[in-house]
């Protein structure tokens, strides 16, 4: 696709707003911001001035708004069902069965969730109201909230932007942050914890209450789920440094120190949790949990209790190893297009609309390509 492609989607589905960012844009009129518009695709916009955010720094921050909108759309679902329903994270009331299943991984597992959402929810409305504040566009995808509720008993039956009941979970993750000679970012690989989630699909959440039994069947969901988890936030623990390369303003770049590491929080969490998913084999589908523990697993690349980020190669193989997040390099996979690409094979996306995927694609190209001071 032509970069005006994405950009004309970009524009058509973030509405009418435009990015006002500098009084010299301002002073400009509506028809120099209008021009701006169709020869460049995004909104013309000042560099200098106390308060203007550059074209970088708006793409950035609204690909993050709407990173932070699927997140927060997919841990409402995961609390629906298995977290604390309430006035922070209201909607949905529970299902038994699946939080005793998720509750093998932790006993606090619907306080995690119940919390994670929470964090989500303030993530994007945040990211919008700063943009806002800017003069530019806040994201909005309600258009396309068009994909099914779990008919399990507890989910509200809304429509909904991801897909959380056929995932091909990505569990590289898992020996990625234990090996000490290998780094993604030096194109290296790492292998699945847990190869039979990485094939096929899979529900991460009860699709009905069909689900619910027999206990191997519902205790694999809840182990899918507790793998997704991590999935999901070790994409965020990379996707924030690896953007913050690119921010020019320094207060966007406090925003994206700021809220990183939170999600570097939630992936320490659920890395833990994860260990503790019991070895079985789901009996309706085959699925396999192996022992992480026990041979041919088992060792630095699989030991349930390696948690902590093993030092690794960094920026060049001269160096000695550190501990480090990764991938972090700009435009890998751990950026905007990275992410996209990840969730889009993750399954998250399984009955969305062209357009949409064309729209995430265009926001995540316009946030890898910010560099700082553009
Ligand atoms: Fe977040």
């Amino acid at each position: 696709m032509q970069p005006s492609k994405h950009t004309t989607s970009r524009r058509s589905f973030l509405g009418k707003g435009l990015v006002v960012a500098g009084a010299g844009v301002i002073g400009a009129g509506a028809g120099a911001i209008g021009t701006g518009l169709l020869a460049n695709g995004l909104p013309a916009f000042a560099q200098e001035g106390s308060g203007s955010l550059t074209r970088g720094d708006v793409a950035i921050l609204s690909f993050l708004a709407a990173i932070e909108i699927l997140e927060t759309d997919l841990w409402r679902q995961y609390n629906e069902l298995g977290g604390i329903q309430d006035s922070e994270v209201p909607g949905g009331s529970g299902s038994a069965a699946y939080i005793k299943a998720l509750q093998v991984l932790d006993g606090d597992m619907s306080q995690y969730i119940h919390d994670n959402t929470e964090d989500e929810i303030s993530h994007f409305t945040f990211i919008n109201a700063y943009l806002a504040s800017k003069g530019a566009d806040p994201v909005n995808l309600d258009r396309f909230r068009t994909l099914p509720s779990s008919r399990a008993t507890g989910a509200q039956q809304i429509g909904r932007l991801t897909n959380l009941m056929q995932l091909t979970v990505d569990t590289s993750w898992w020996t990625r942050y234990r090996s000490r000679t290998k780094n993604i970012d030096l194109g290296d690989t790492s292998a699945q914890a847990i190869p039979g989630l990485s094939k096929g699909q899979f529900p991460a959440i009860p699709r009905n209450d069909g689900d619910l039994s027999p206990n191997d069947h519902i205790q694999a969901i809840a182990n899918t789920a507790g793998f997704h988890f991590g999935f999901i936030e070790q994409g965020g623990t990379s996707l924030y440094p690896t953007l913050a390369q690119g921010v020019t303003n320094p207060e966007v770049l406090r925003i994206l120190l700021s809220i990183g590491p939170t999600e570097t929080a939630h992936f320490q969490t659920w890395h833990d949790k994860a260990g503790n998913a019991p070895a079985l084999t789901d009996p309706t589908n085959g699925l396999v949990f192996p022992n992480l523990n026990a041979s041919p697993f088992g060792g630095e690349d699989f030991q349930t209790n390696l948690i902590m980020p093993e030092p690794t190669v960094f920026l060049s193989r001269k160096f000695p190893a550190v501990s480090i997040i990764r991938p972090t390099e700009i435009g890998g996979s751990g950026g905007a297009v990275g992410t996209v690409k990840s969730w889009t094979a993750d399954g998250l996306f399984i009955g969305q609309s062209q357009e949409f995927l064309a729209v995430l694609r265009g926001l995540a190209e316009q946030a890898d390509n910010a560099r700082r001071g553009s």
